[in-house]
Formats: C-alpha cells, structure tokens, sequence
C-alpha cells in the first residue's frame, strides 16, 4: 500500500550561512526521502528558513538593512547551497509568510480556548540605550559561580554553570554596553505543566516515537510520575521584535510577539500549506488528529526538548496530529575536533562547491558514516579521501568504465541478455530488500557496507571474465559480449540501490544506459537483450588530497574582515579579503586626489568629525586574530559598532568605561564581522621601531560626544 508520508527537516535561521554540519542532517533526510520516492510511497519533504527573533533583527540593524530585505537575501543563499548538495525539497520557503501567521494564530487561539494559556508578569532585563528587553544571550557579565568575565546570561563557557541573568555579576549589554535595568513586563505563557499536557507527554514519549536514548531524557525532562518537572514556557517577546505580533480574541495587536521556537515548528505546516496549495494536496489529510499518514521530523539532538516536548504538546492540545517520529542525529566534527573557523574546518557549503569539490563525495561519506543513533559523526579528511577513491571510484564507477566502451565499439551500443543465474546478480537480488530495511532504519552506514560488498562481488565477476582480454582474442565475441552486458547489468543493479545517495552520479547514468528513472522494484530486474546503450563518459573523479588542503585554506581565509579595519594604523590591520581589495581600489578612484604638497586646508581638516567616545563595551571577535569589537558611546541616541585592530594590544575587559577619540563621520563600512561605524584613533610606528598600539585618551573632565579639534 502506497504510504503518504510528510518528511522535515529542522529549518536553518536565516542568518548564516550553511555549513558542513548542517548538512549531516539535510543528506540523512533526503537519502530518506529518496528512498521513499523510489518505494513508490507519496513522501512530501518541506523545509524554510526559521526567520523570525533577536538575532536577526540586530543582524539586519548592523547591516543598514531591514529584517525582510536579510532574511530574503538568506533565502537565496540557503536554496543555492542545498540545490548543490542536490538536497530535493518539494518546498523550501519560510516561516515569514502568511501560512506560518495564520497556523500560528490558529494553534495560539486554540490553546487560549483551552485554557492554556496564560499572562504574567515578569522581571527581565532592559537595555536603556537600545530601549529593548535582552534575551539571556544578551546579556553578559561575571559568572557568579568561577567569576569568570564577559559570560552570557544563561550560562558560564568557562565552568560550565548554568544560573538566570540575574545572577551575574556587574551584568551589561551585549547590544549596547549599557547596564541593563530590571523591569516587568507581561508575557504569555503556554501551561506545559498543566495535568493534560503532562499526562500526554508521559504517554507520548514512552510510545516508541523516539529513540531509546532520547526517550530516557525525556523521562529525565519530564522526573517520575508525581514528581512534574514541566515548567509553564513563556511564549512571548516584548517589541522590537522581528516575529508575529501576538492577537487579542478580536484579531488586534497586543503589542506582544510570538517567540521565534513558537513559530518556527509551526514554519513544518506553513511550508507544507504552501505546497499543498501549489500541487493541490489536502493539508487537513496530513495535520487532523488520527490522520493515517505518517510525519517524520529530522532534527539535531540539541533540539529535541523543542520537537519532544512542546511542539507535540502543542499539537496535542490544539487538535492536530502529533509527529510519527523524531530522528535526532548527533553533531558533526572534523579530523576529530569541534567544527573550528580558526583551524579552517568550518567549512561552509559554498565553499566547498567553489573549490571544486564533488557535493556527492560528501554525500556518499556522510551516509557511511550515519546510523539510527544519536552519536556524533567524524569528518575524517583522509577517510574521506580513501573511501571516496577506492568505493566509489575504484569499485563501483570502473565497472562501468571497464565494460561500456567494448559494447559501443564491437556490439552497436547494444546488450546481449543477461545471465540471471550469475551469482554476482543473485546476490544483488537477495540482499535488496535487506538493503531497504536499512534504509527505512537509518541505517545509512550498514546500507553502503552491503553494496560495497555486492560491489565486490561484482568486480570479482568482471575480473574473472576479463573483457580486456577476451577483446583481444580472435573468436571470443559472443563471450565479450556476455560479459561485457552481465557487467552493465550488476551496474545498474548497483546503481539502483545507491540512487537515495547519489542521485546526480545515477542521472546520468539513466541517460548513459538509456533507462528511465530508476525505481527501488529495479532492483529486481534485467536489461532485456538489445537494449541500446549510449556513449560512455566518465562518471566521477577521484579526490585529489590537494584539493581538500586548498578547501581548509580558504575557509581560514573567509575569516579575514571584508572591509579595511578602522584604525589609525591600516598596516596592522586584518587583510581584506579578496572581493574587498576591488571595492576599495574602486573608492580610491571616486576620492579627491589629495594636494600634492601633502598639506591639507583647515577645511578639508574640519570635514573630519572627531569626537570623544565611551568605550561602552569591548569584546573579542570570534575568529578575528586582530580586532576587537568596540561599542562607543558618543553621546548619540545610538551607540556605534567599531571594529578596531588593537587586539594585540589591549585586552577588551580593561577597554571597558574608558574614553578615547573616535572619527565619527566615516563612512561607515560593511565588514565580514558586521557594519563598522567609525574609527578610532591609535598612534603607532610607521617604522616599526617602537613596537606597540596606543589607543589616543583625552584629558580628564572631557564627556562622551565633545567634538575634538
Ligand atoms: O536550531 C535551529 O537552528 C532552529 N532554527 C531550528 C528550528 S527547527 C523547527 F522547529 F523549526
Ligand atoms: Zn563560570
């Protein structure tokens, strides 16, 4: 019976850019969803860009753009990189989009109906300067437990303490550098702990929709029966605040917003809305309760208290479905390390398609690497480079290339019948409804070492018959030609089952072979004899290990800002990428040429805005070896974003609450790290002689915004 299955995977925020480590997830799923589609089962696979929150909205302010005009920039970039790693969603689209406000409106107004809903008043941070409530990540300070400094608000990267905001010490903006205040606001609350949802997800997380490991956290999450661990989740944002406003039982605004983890599971149903409007698909067939079809989530393990909990808490009490499954899978490191910018193994997407490396490489080594477990999967560059060459190029294209070109040349492009009892070819039928199993499990790793083995099987056979001499010899015709098509035989055999992994490597081979789309019940069956053949071209080329250290170097070299450093002393300043280099030399062009004399007027002098400035708060750049992040006050409503090249020299803790000169009306410059909005001043050497950056001071009793001249 054809199964109507709804596949998601988890959906990226729409403010970075894809890396390595997100695509472990997006090839499980679509090695899954392929498989399906090749059963012949109805599988609809959706995806969108998780849109909404803090982080983007700030990111959007930095870059002098609106939230609308980033995250559809992102969008762009996103389904660039999954197209190229041939990632087949039915819909990729977004949580900003009126399907996900009207579910999201939908399962609010249900749940409020139900009495599950509730206003209170909390304590919360606020930034002064910036008028905004802080999220934790916001807020920074010294962590109350080992007093290390600039921690977050939720917890300590030093000790590893988790504690509330509160609870740091000498707490400040991470935003503006202003020290928060404590105020009230109201805030929406969805009753996770309320007896109905607790004894749902008792039930829920015991029935077999999770792994085994997962399913023990849950227990832990949710402590013993009589003893509710579940906490009410508060669902609200005050403004500003890039999301959906929260609606009153009339339809008006209550000024509120729904909190980006709210919206963004609900982003599943408002990309497979869209889809169903497009292709004319029931939409109540899939999300009513007791649906027959089946919804599978794929998420990383660090979201599971998302998809476990409150997600089909949600679902539960609204009246929908709730998942069939969730898939977690664990995290990616490389060469055995955490994913690292400053070691180039951060690698992102992009680059890897740019430096000329095959997408499917990495999808054949993800899937022998992946299991139905939540264990973490190793990127091992010279595993990668081994198992690449000798599996897939070696072994399983050089069947092909041994065999083809004997049949375009001496038999028309045409196949003699093929021996069905070969046992190379009854291996191949015996083991494909095992290799389904696999499939269907997740058992990606398992999968491939099996048709490795058939693999085998199948160059042992070619070895054995020897085309290349049997080409050689007089008479031997008929068994050349026997040979040659029992080989393109155990060739498309193979191929069928490697499809869900390498879906490109098999179009072209339906091409090659004159096939039509191969179908899992393929694998079940021959060429029939006579079948034509078309001409041979190479399938894959082996992986050069020069390859992958050109791969590492660029992704240390993407580190470099994109735009000059705003220092006094440009010479110690961070290199500017590539593309940059071309945009400055075209600024030089448009500036005044300067007076050849090397003087300036007073004029040209007082064109330059020199004011004195607040170091409001300092902070390293991640992945930047020499700028240090500088919030400056200068007495404007607004503080200002300055990247400055002294991290030699300073550290930033000691940065902090001094007063320096900054060049307040420089253009201001979009960097790789963010918009920088001015400079400051800095002597140094030019001979080098004196080794050193001196960050500039005024005298004492000069304020924040005093002009300098
Ligand atoms: O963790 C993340 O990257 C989230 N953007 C995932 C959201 S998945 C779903 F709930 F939308
Ligand atoms: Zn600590």
């Amino acid at each position: 019976m054809t199964r109507k299955i709804l596949v998601t995977s988890a959906l990226p925020y729409a403010n970075g850019a894809i890396h390595l480590g997100h695509l472990v997830e997006y090839i499980q799923t679509d090695i899954w969803v392929r498989f399906q589609k090749m059963s012949g089962n109805e599988c609809w696979y959706v995806c969108a860009d998780d849109t909404h929150g803090t982080p983007i909205m700030l990111r959007a302010e930095k870059e002098g753009i609106t939230p609308e005009q980033l995250i559809e920039r992102v969008h762009g970039e996103h389904f660039r990189d999954f197209s190229s790693f041939h990632v087949g969603f039915d819909n990729y689209y977004s949580t900003h989009s009126p399907e996900t406000r009207a579910c999201a409106n939908d399962i609010y107004g249900k749940l409020k109906a139900a009495g599950l809903i509730e206003v209170r008043t909390i304590e919360q941070y606020y930034d002064p300067v910036k008028q905004m409530f802080l999220p934790d990540r916001f807020i920074k300070g010294e962590c109350p437990k080992c007093h290390a400094k600039d921690q977050y608000g939720d917890n300590c990267e030093a000790c590893g303490a988790a504690y509330a905001p509160t609870d740091l010490i000498e707490p400040f903006s991470a935003v503006s550098g202003a020290k928060p205040e404590l105020r009230n606001s109201d805030h929406y609350f969805f009753k996770l702990s309320d007896p109905r949802c607790e004894s749902f997800l008792r039930q829920y997380t015991a029935s077999g929709v999770l792994q085994a490991e997962a399913a023990n956290k849950m227990q832990e999450w949710l402590g013993a029966p009589g003893d509710n661990k579940l906490f009410d989740w508060d669902i609200s944002r005050d403004a500003p605040y890039f999301g959906f406003e929260i609606p009153d039982e009339f339809g008006n605004s209550t000024g509120k917003y729904f909190y980006v983890w709210l919206d963004a599971p609900i982003g599943y149903m408002g990309s497979f809305k869209n889809l169903c409007a497009k292709k004319g698909l029931d939409f109540d067939e899939f999300f009513k309760k007791d649906s027959s079809t089946e919804l599978y989530h794929f998420i990383g393990k660090d979201i599971l208290y998302f998809h476990a909990l409150f997600w089909p808490a949600e679902l539960e009490q609204a009246g929908f479905r709730t998942p069939s499954k969730i898939f977690a899978h664990g995290f990616l490191t490389v060469d055995g390390a955490k994913m690292s910018k400053s070691r180039g193994t951060f690698i992102t997407a992009q680059s890897f398609i740019d430096n000329g490396l095959n997408p499917e490489w990495l999808r054949y080594y993800f899937a022998a690497k992946l299991s139905a477990t939540m264990e973490d999967i190793d990127l091992s560059f010279d595993d990668f480079t081994a198992r690449v060459n000798s599996d897939l190029v070696g072994k399983y294209v050089n069947i092909a290339s041994r065999s083809a070109g004997f049949i375009a040349k001496r038999f028309n492009g045409q196949l003699a019948p093929a021996d069905e009892t070969l046992p190379a070819i009854r291996a191949i039928f015996d083991a494909a409804p095992r290799i389904a199993e696999l499939y269907e499990a997740r058992e990606f790793g398992k999968a491939i070492r099996e048709i490795m083995a058939l693999t085998d099987g199948a160059n042992q056979y070619v070895d054995s018959v020897k085309p290349w001499e049997l080409a050689k010899q007089e008479g031997k015709d008929a068994e050349l030609h026997a040979a040659c098509s029992n080989a393109l035989n155990l060739f498309r055999l193979l191929t069928v089952l490697l499809k869900p992994i390498l879906p490109a490597v098999a179009e072209k081979i339906e091409a090659f072979m004159n096939l039509a789309p191969l179908t899992w019940a393929d694998s079940q069956t021959l060429l029939a004899a006579g079948h034509a053949i078309n001409a041979y071209n190479h399938l894959m080329t082996r992986v050069d290990p020069k390859q992958i250290d050109k791969l590492i170097e660029a992704n240390k070299q993407s580190l470099a800002p994109t735009a000059e450093v705003a220092t006094v002393d440009s010479k110690k300043a961070e290199k500017p990428a590539k593309a940059e280099k071309a945009g400055k030399a075209a600024d030089q062009k448009e500036a005044a040429p300067a007076a050849d004399d090397g003087l300036c007027s007073i004029d040209d002098f007082m064109k330059i805005d020199l004011r004195i400035a607040l170091i409001a708060n300092a902070e390293h750049v991640e992945g930047a070896d020499k700028l240090v992040r500088l919030t400056l006050d200068i007495g404007e409503e607004k503080t200002r974003n300055v990247f400055a090249g002294i991290k030699a020299a300073y550290d930033p803790a000691q940065l902090i609450g001094r007063l320096t000169v900054m060049v307040a009306n420089l253009a201001p410059r979009k960097m790789k790290f963010g918009l920088s909005e001015g400079m400051v001043m800095a002597a140094s050497d030019p001979d080098g002689k004196t080794p050193g950056i001196y960050l500039l001071s005024p005298d004492s009793g000069a304020t924040p915004g005093m002009r300098v001249k």
